[in-house]
């Protein structure tokens, strides 16, 4: 991608305003948090998630957490159950992020959540953030914002250095005050510990009065056996009903087409439905659409799904990671043993 003048801007009132004018461009801003530096997108534009994705070089889709001023705002994109309530109402804000079903409705684009029907969200403690946020006033996914692989950056320094010429603002202030991520619980019926952070789980444990299990994260037909599998890739992962057909340079009768590209298969006119991902080639655009093209597609009733190759280059490896899960054999839902949470997926953290 072109470099771009990544600008640094020491936390102020003016930098929060530049925070707030780049998001609301689509651009990328790194931001603190109590926890660690996030790399901030708009959430509701599936072409800025892309974005974010493509600076930070994830091989595979991870579903982000979006961030939010308030509680009120939180209740805008997630269903609460009690304990959920009573959770956030404790540590929030702070270093605590809840995993809970997501609202129909809720403006978080398809990709800020990898296509998952549940959505990770949290209301942040330290003050830059609460403004950028308040300031913004739509919620911002937020991975840490660090090149995927590196470790996660504690100071504007370590951001700069992995992401400078990729991004359009740092605003700094100094160290992060915690230096670990925030812990991540799950309310999806009963809650689970998914990810260790800066609440240490007998903290969570005194309060709830009980222990909390940690999310057994096992393997599937889509994993492969043996792999290392990562928090937080829980269940209802999206998956098309509809079987995937990838790399695909011919299309049966009846077949959907997801297209790549500005040239078609020569039969693509046996197609009943056509999507092109991105008609000019280009694999941010294509990953901004495809969640919802998928979504489509399916809708549309075919039983087949041809998929055109999609260059593995930048994002392009990120978008067959997430089409070869989806065309890969599935066990039924429901048949798993994890306390009715879903088939775990596989994932790589960043
Ligand atoms: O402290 C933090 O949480 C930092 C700061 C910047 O806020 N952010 C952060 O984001 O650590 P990230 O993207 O590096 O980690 C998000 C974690 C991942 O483990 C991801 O799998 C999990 O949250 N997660 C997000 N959405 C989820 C979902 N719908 N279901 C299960 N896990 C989810
Ligand atoms: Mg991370």
């Amino acid at each position: 991608m072109p470099a771009l003048a990544t600008v640094i801007a020491q936390a102020s009132s003016r930098a929060i305003e530049q925070a707030k004018s780049a998001l609301s461009a689509g651009l990328l801003v790194a931001f603190p948090t109590e926890t660690v530096y996030g790399l901030g997108a708009d959430a509701t534009s599936d072409s800025a998630v892309a974005k974010l994705y493509a600076a930070k070089e994830r091989p595979s889709f991870n579903p982000l957490i979006a961030h939010v001023a308030d509680l009120a705002a939180a209740r805008r994109l997630a269903q609460f159950d009690a304990e959920a309530l009573k959770l956030a109402e404790a540590f929030w804000p702070g270093p605590l992020t809840l995993v809970l079903p997501k609202l129909r409705g809720c403006p978080v684009g398809q990709l800020a959540t990898a296509g998952l029907d549940t959505i990770a969200v949290r209301v942040p403690s330290h003050p830059i953030a609460r403004d950028i946020l308040a300031a913004f006033g739509k919620p911002v996914v937020a991975p840490s914002a660090n090149r995927s692989g590196r470790v996660s950056p504690t100071s504007a320094q370590h951001v700069q250095a992995d992401l400078a010429g990729r991004i359009a603002l740092i605003v700094d202030d100094g160290a992060s005050p915690y230096g670990v991520e925030s812990t991540v619980l799950a309310c999806l019926g009963r809650t689970v510990l998914l990810r260790p952070g800066a609440i240490p789980r007998t903290t969570v444990e005194r309060f709830l009065g009980r222990d909390i299990a940690t999310a057994t994260i096992r393997t599937d037909a889509a994993g492969g056996a043996g792999h290392r599998l990562a928090p937080g890739m829980l269940a209802s992962h999206y998956a098309p009903r509809a079987a995937l057909r990838m790399n695909a340079v011919t299309v049966a009768p009846g077949e959907a087409l997801l297209a790549f590209g500005p040239t078609l298969p020569q039969d693509a006119c046996n197609a009943r439905t056509i999507l092109n991902l991105s008609a000019h080639g280009e694999l941010v655009e294509a990953a901004a659409n495809l969640f919802n093209y998928l979504r489509l597609l399916d809708a549309s009733g075919a039983s087949s799904i041809a998929v055109m190759p999609v260059p593995d280059e930048g994002l392009g490896e990120a978008i067959n990671d997430r089409l070869r899960r989806a065309a890969a054999p599935r066990h039924p839902r429901g048949s798993t043993a994890d306390g009715g949470l879903g088939t775990l997926r596989p994932g790589i953290t960043a």
